[in-house]
């Protein structure tokens, strides 16, 4: 049996861990050693993510069955929107996951980011349980659903355009840190923060009026975690910014704008895709207004101004949405359950 050099990497003998030595990329402490926290933030997103916890199979779907099974349940944009929008979330989750466990994890080296980012990848799976789970209780055609990303243009497009940020930090030199800065921006600026928000209102706003409502649950929970998501990466691009403030050029901010606008139009072009008429108070056009809100509010949260002074939301309805105690009646309490279960009686 081969020995394993178990203490050539680990540096017997060194000094214990100082805070002051902890950062978020290029680290030279220990990234075993969660203890002593250095950034609260973290292990505090980690705790709210934990109490959140869910799974897509407590959802009853018994009436959305019933809906999708019935002649006029549905219209037919209707039913294309919503396989439209199942097909880019079936394929979305799996391309956050993979960049999170392939190129995030290796280059944030600090041990408290990577606690969320594994209950980050764990949450990306329940994610893409829940396609499974809805393709399997609606009957749909599974290659139609998770092949949609190959058939779809405007979703391709929308794919490629954030593959291409992970592929470059696989092919570029480990040092490029601009590179990851990039990729921090693709993936939880653009598509968790801006791509999956239109997702979210066409959903939502079927729930509204009482229509495939199980699939709406799962969309608030998911929505609930994805706003961690969110707001973890830009917590972790301002802490970035503050420790190597010589990757945040003018010339990288204006590079930084740009991908911003350049995802806002994709995203139009994917609502029209999903929507070629109005409908549930919903339009190509109203979700372009939406989009443009979201997409300046994401620009100032990562300190850059606004890109389209686009001022006015036109789905207030969606804040509240976020905000699941508000919608008690609506929704089972399975989920508050887990949260008071936290704290386990063993005697
Ligand atoms: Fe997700
Ligand atoms: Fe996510």
């Amino acid at each position: 049996m081969r020995g394993l050099p178990v203490t050539s990497t680990i540096a017997e003998g060194a000094g214990r861990v100082s805070v002051d030595d902890k950062a978020m990329i290029n680290s030279r402490a220990d990234v075993n050693q969660l203890l002593p926290l250095k950034y609260r933030w973290a292990w505090d997103k980690y705790l709210a993510a934990c109490s959140n916890h869910w799974m897509p199979t407590e959802v009853a779907m018994q009436a959305d069955i019933a809906l999708w099974k019935s002649r006029d349940g549905l219209t037919e944009d209707e039913r294309l929107m919503l396989k439209r929008n199942l097909g880019f979330f079936a394929t979305a989750e799996s391309l956050v996951a993979n960049n999170l466990v392939l190129a995030v994890y290796q280059r944030i080296t600090n041990p408290e980011c990577r606690q969320y980012l594994l209950r980050q990848a764990f949450e990306e799976a329940v994610h893409t349980h829940t396609f499974q789970y809805i393709c399997e209780s609606l009957g749909l055609i599974e290659g139609e659903l998770f092949n949609m990303y190959r058939e779809v243009l405007s979703i391709t497009a929308k794919d490629a355009w954030a593959l291409k940020y992970t592929q470059s930090l696989e092919h570029g030199a480990a040092e490029d840190d601009q590179d990851f800065l990039r990729d921090l921006v693709a993936f939880y600026v653009v598509f968790e923060g801006m791509w999956f928000y239109t997702g979210f209102a066409q959903i939502l706003s079927l729930g509204r009026r009482n229509k495939m409502v199980g699939i709406a649950e799962q969309y608030q929970y998911i929505l609930r975690d994805e706003s961690i998501h969110l707001n973890f990466g830009i917590d972790c691009i301002n802490q970035i910014k503050i420790e190597n403030p010589h990757l945040w050029t003018p010339r990288f901010q204006a590079e930084v704008r740009g991908m911003l606008t350049e995802a806002c139009e994709l995203e139009v072009a994917y609502a029209h895709d999903t929507m070629p008429r109005g409908m549930l108070g919903l339009s190509a056009r109203l979700c372009e207004q939406y989009l443009r809100f979201i997409t300046d509010r994401r620009a100032q949260q990562i300190g850059l101004e606004p890109i389209f002074g686009a001022t006015e939301n036109p789905f207030p309805w969606m804040s509240e949405a976020m905000d699941l105690k508000k919608e008690k009646n609506f929704f089972e309490t399975r989920v508050t359950e887990y949260q008071t279960g936290g704290s386990l009686d063993w005697d």
